[in-house]
């Protein structure tokens, strides 16, 4: 490991000026690369091998650019992927190139429509901040968002859509959303069926939380970027993190947005080997049904929304690429998912509880 740090801190003055002398300049080599990257998407499996050059991406800053472990906005600041994810005018075609890369399940299908499942019942139309770091002051688990968009009509990032995002805190509760209905709060989970192990959603007690849920446009490649906490899990449902994606949108002065036509909603998954560990570290610990009805598997998700994420014919994979941010998982996870949707589309806003 520490081999590997120094090897990078050499590397990375070396890319600088690499970088530095690769913007094309006269209309033809502007031309060339243009021709080299549209080559470059078509020809290689574009979503896996985006991921792969974010990562590639990451790596270089988390673990040799910053003496301590990243946190906050500034963790964001732009521009972080310009350079290493187009490819270069001569020379490195192997990052979105014909490079072999690991076989993955999506990797057979370049432009995957990510598939639409429903947004439950704890979305908040209005009232999603945009920002960045949407912890709070949540505890629990560092884990950095990676979220890639691709358009399937061009294999291409799509810059410049809105992605929305919400989730549960470590014990599983919802912003907002603190208690059940007076009446079901004995409550037992539904058997059998479609249904089997929910609860009724708990109802908004709580208008002003905000906690675990946020909204960051894509930069120019396609790529928003968010902080916050690794999931806890609730009654019946698999650990999962909710995303919704708006090509336009309003800022208000209170710094929430609001977003009519909707490219995507979906849900993002963490293996169960992870969920695992994480069961075990606090505070996921205290969660209130750890000892009785305790977490529920992603093959045994309520709603079939774990199956139904991975479209009809197990095409996308909507499970996080999880890389350690540091030596030991306690430092914090770097999750990446790429999400491929049709930027001509208009999904519908369901909730088929
Ligand atoms: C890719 O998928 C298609 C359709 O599922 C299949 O016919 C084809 O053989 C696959 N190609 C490779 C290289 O696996
Ligand atoms: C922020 O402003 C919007 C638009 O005026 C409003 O709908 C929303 O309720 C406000 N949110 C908060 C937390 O004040
Ligand atoms: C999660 O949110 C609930 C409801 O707001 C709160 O009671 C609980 O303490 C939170 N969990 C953690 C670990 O802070
Ligand atoms: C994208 O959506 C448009 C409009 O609904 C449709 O005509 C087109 O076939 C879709 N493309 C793909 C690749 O799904």
């Amino acid at each position: 490991m520490p081999g590997i740090h120094r090897l990078l801190v050499v590397l990375l003055p070396l890319l600088a000026s690499v970088v530095a002398h690769k913007e094309p300049k006269t209309t033809q080599e502007v031309e060339v690369q243009r021709a080299l990257q549209a080559a470059a998407y078509h020809c290689a499996p574009a979503i896996e091998q985006f991921t792969a050059a974010r990562q590639r991406s990451w790596a270089q800053k988390v673990l040799a650019g910053r003496p301590s472990l990243p946190g906050y906005e500034e963790l964001f600041a732009a521009g972080t992927y310009a350079d290493s994810i187009a490819p270069a005018p001569n020379g490195d075609q192997t990052m979105m190139g014909c490079s072999p890369v690991k076989e993955t399940r999506i990797q057979n299908n370049s432009c995957v429509l990510t598939p639409v499942v429903t947004e439950g019942p704890y979305y908040h139309k209005a009232g999603h901040p945009i920002r960045q770091n949407i912890a709070e002051l949540e505890d629990g688990l560092l884990l950095l968002l990676d979220i890639g968009v691709i358009d399937v009509e061009t294999c291409k990032p799509l810059p410049n859509v809105l992605v929305d995002i919400w989730q549960a805190n470590a014990t599983g509760h919802y912003a907002g959303h603190p208690t059940p209905a007076p009446h079901l709060v004995d409550e037992q989970p539904q058997v059998g069926g479609k249904r089997a192990g929910l609860l009724s959603a708990f109802p908004r007690t709580n208008e002003h939380e905000t906690f675990l849920r946020g909204a960051w446009p894509t930069d120019a490649n396609g790529v928003a970027q968010f902080t916050t906490i690794f999931p806890g899990y609730y009654t019946g449902r698999a650990t999962h993190i909710h995303a919704k994606v708006f090509p336009a949108w309003t800022t208000h002065p209170n710094g929430t947005f609001s977003a009519e036509r909707l490219l995507h909603t979906g849900q993002f998954f963490f293996d169960d080997a992870i969920n695992v560990r994480v069961d075990n570290m606090h505070p996921y610990t205290e969660n209130p049904i750890r000892h009785t009805r305790g977490r529920t598997r992603n093959w045994r998700d309520s709603l079939n929304i774990f199956e139904d994420s991975h479209g009809p014919e197990r095409e996308y994979n909507p499970v996080f690429k999880l890389d350690f941010l540091g030596g030991v998982i306690q430092q914090g996870l770097m999750g990446y998912i790429t999400m491929g949707i049709n930027a001509s589309a208009t999904v519908d806003n369901f909730w088929k509880g």
